[in-house]
């Protein structure tokens, strides 16, 4: 039970945060990761909900990594990972189109709706919001060797962001959540990486956040010591010592190019963490990692 006499202190104090907020846009990347537990689920859904509520754009961009893999695993097909992106064959892409754009992004909308806000479900498609092209990925084998340069199949990387439907729906209460797959000039399929989305419509809309919730306490050290802020170079060399792997790689390049493009912050946070997102926003310590400009 909470303390009633607490809640005029709390709200008071979070006033000069809604005021800082209000009316700006803030993208949110839910991670696959970070979307599997029902209470976190319904406590994303509520603070999204809120968010509307006191006057902020939330923008919802989801991944669904563990939600693919069973479907995948259930299907026969084992997944490849380079650097962090999913190899995509033609079979691979049209099960990570139906998941993501369908059952996944289906049950955000959901629970968003059954907490009162007006969500509305995209995926690149929609209103032409995602124009992709193939990504090429350059493996790195040292200093003396040329880098690999790998095909990954239908990854796709952002080449436009076409935001009118945001602003549209957005003038309109709505709440947009939108799955990461891409069209490309002659109609093709791609799949993108959440956290690239995520950081190309944050720059697109002039956000005021970009927020990557995963499910870890931000970038971790060689000690799995959380770092509070993070640097470019620092980053670059932790990629390249191995220390930053994995699904880590994109969303640490992805949190530092978007404020390079002129979003004002980019974090990443523990998205097991309940109301997470409230808490990033609301108080001055903040949770996980900031990125920052040199
Ligand atoms: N230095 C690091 N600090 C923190 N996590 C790291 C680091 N290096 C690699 N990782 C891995 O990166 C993972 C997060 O990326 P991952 O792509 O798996 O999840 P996600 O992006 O949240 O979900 P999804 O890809 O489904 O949207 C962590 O669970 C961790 O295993
Ligand atoms: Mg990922």
């Amino acid at each position: 039970m909470i303390d009633k006499s607490n809640i005029p202190k709390i709200l008071i104090e979070s006033l000069p945060y809604i005021k800082k907020f209000s009316g700006k846009r803030i993208v949110i990347k839910y991670g696959g990761h970070a979307m599997v537990d029902e209470k976190l689920k319904k406590a994303f859904a509520s603070d999204i909900v809120l968010l509307k509520y006191i006057g902020i754009n939330p923008i919802v961009v989801h991944g669904g990594g563990p939600q693919i893999n069973k479907v995948l695993d259930s299907m026969g097909i084992t997944s490849k990972f380079i650097r962090g992106m999913r190899y995509t064959d033609g079979e691979t892409m049209d099960v990570v189109e139906m998941v993501l754009g369908g059952k996944v992004n289906k049950e955000i909308v959901a629970n968003i709706n059954a907490e009162g806000g007006k969500a509305v479900g995209l995926t690149g498609k929609d209103g032409s919001l995602i124009i992709a092209k193939k990504m090429k990925i350059y493996q790195d084998h040292g200093v003396d060797k040329l880098p690999e340069i790998i095909d990954p199949g239908m990854v796709g990387e952002v080449s436009q962001i076409n935001p009118d439907i945001i602003y549209t729906l957005a003038d309109h209460d709505f709440i947009p959540v939108i799955a990461p797959v891409g069209v490309g000039k002659d109609g093709e399929t791609y799949n993108i990486n959440a956290d690239l989305v995520a950081a190309n419509i944050a720059s697109a809309i002039g956000a005021e956040r970009l927020i990557l919730l995963t499910d870890v306490d931000g970038v971790l050290d060689s000690d799995n010591k959380r770092i509070s802020s993070l640097a470019f170079k620092s980053a670059q060399d932790m990629i390249s010592e191995q220390v930053i792997h994995g699904g880590m790689i994109p969303k640490v390049e992805c949190a530092l190019e978007a404020i390079k493009k002129g979003v004002k912050k980019s974090h990443i946070i523990n998205g097991k963490i309940e109301h997470a997102v409230l808490l990033e926003l609301f108080t001055d310590s903040g949770i996980g990692t900031l990125f920052f400009n040199e």
